[in-house]
């Protein structure tokens, strides 16, 4: 594994447990593979730009021209997503789904023509798999009831994550759920435990190159 790249999305800087908790699964991956390097982007200190008319016409075009200005933002983050060997995202779950800065960067990256073309079969991704690990923050419970027997909230983040990525060729993903996040410290404590070992699992401390 030679790069990694390391997306986040809370607003809360170094108090989000999404933050946290995948920048410690990026120092495990590390640890497995220390020559890789990171790629930092921290998509509300650099929000993507929300898809304007000059984007939307230069997807369209046949044959699409990936020199277009307008394009060029969203080239280089597909680039940077194609030269990485593993991605980890550390997002909130805001009503009931990604942030709308995760969107932003969706929007950028899924594109008709250079990650995906349509065929009557369906779209087909054109990227490469590669290992996909999603730390999820929530105050709430979505995976099932919480435990005091509230039911599940609605879970469109891990449905759309799984649905996205794999319309681009992306279907390694791997999903690490903090929930209950907002329910006291308790709660707080035993969803970062609850990570920690799902990470220890995923990536074990004895992984190597
Ligand atoms: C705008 C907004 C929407 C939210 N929507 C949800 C939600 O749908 N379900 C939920 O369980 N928590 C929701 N929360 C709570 C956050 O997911 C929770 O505080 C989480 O810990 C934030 O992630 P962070 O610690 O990485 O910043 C929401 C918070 C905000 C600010």
């Amino acid at each position: 594994m030679r790069k990694i790249l390391h997306l986040t999305c809370s607003p809360r800087g170094p108090l989000a447990h999404s933050r946290v908790i995948s920048g410690e699964l990026v120092a495990r991956l590390l640890a497995a593979y220390p020559a890789a390097r990171v790629i930092e982007r921290d998509l509300v200190t650099t929000p993507p730009a929300f898809v304007d008319s000059g984007f939307a016409v230069g997807i369209a075009a046949a044959p699409p021209d990936f020199g277009v200005a307008a394009l060029a933002a969203s080239e280089a983050l597909i680039a940077e997503l194609e030269a990485c060997d593993a991605v980890v995202i550390g997002t909130p779950m805001n009503n009931y789904t990604v942030p709308a800065t995760l969107k932003a960067w969706i929007d950028q990256i899924v594109r008709i023509h250079r990650t995906f073309r349509s065929t009557p079969q369906g779209k087909v991704g054109l990227l490469c798999d590669r290992p996909v690990y999603v730390v999820i923050a929530s105050g709430g419970y979505f995976t099932g009831p919480s435990p005091s027997g509230t039911p599940a909230q609605p879970d469109f983040l891990t449905t759309y994550l799984r649905a996205i990525f794999g319309t681009i060729g992306i279907s390694d993903l791997h999903f690490i759920a903090l929930e209950g996040l907002t329910r006291g410290p308790e709660a707080l404590a035993e969803a970062l435990a609850e990570g920690r070992g799902r990470i220890d699992r995923l990536v074990p401390v004895a992984a190597s190159a």
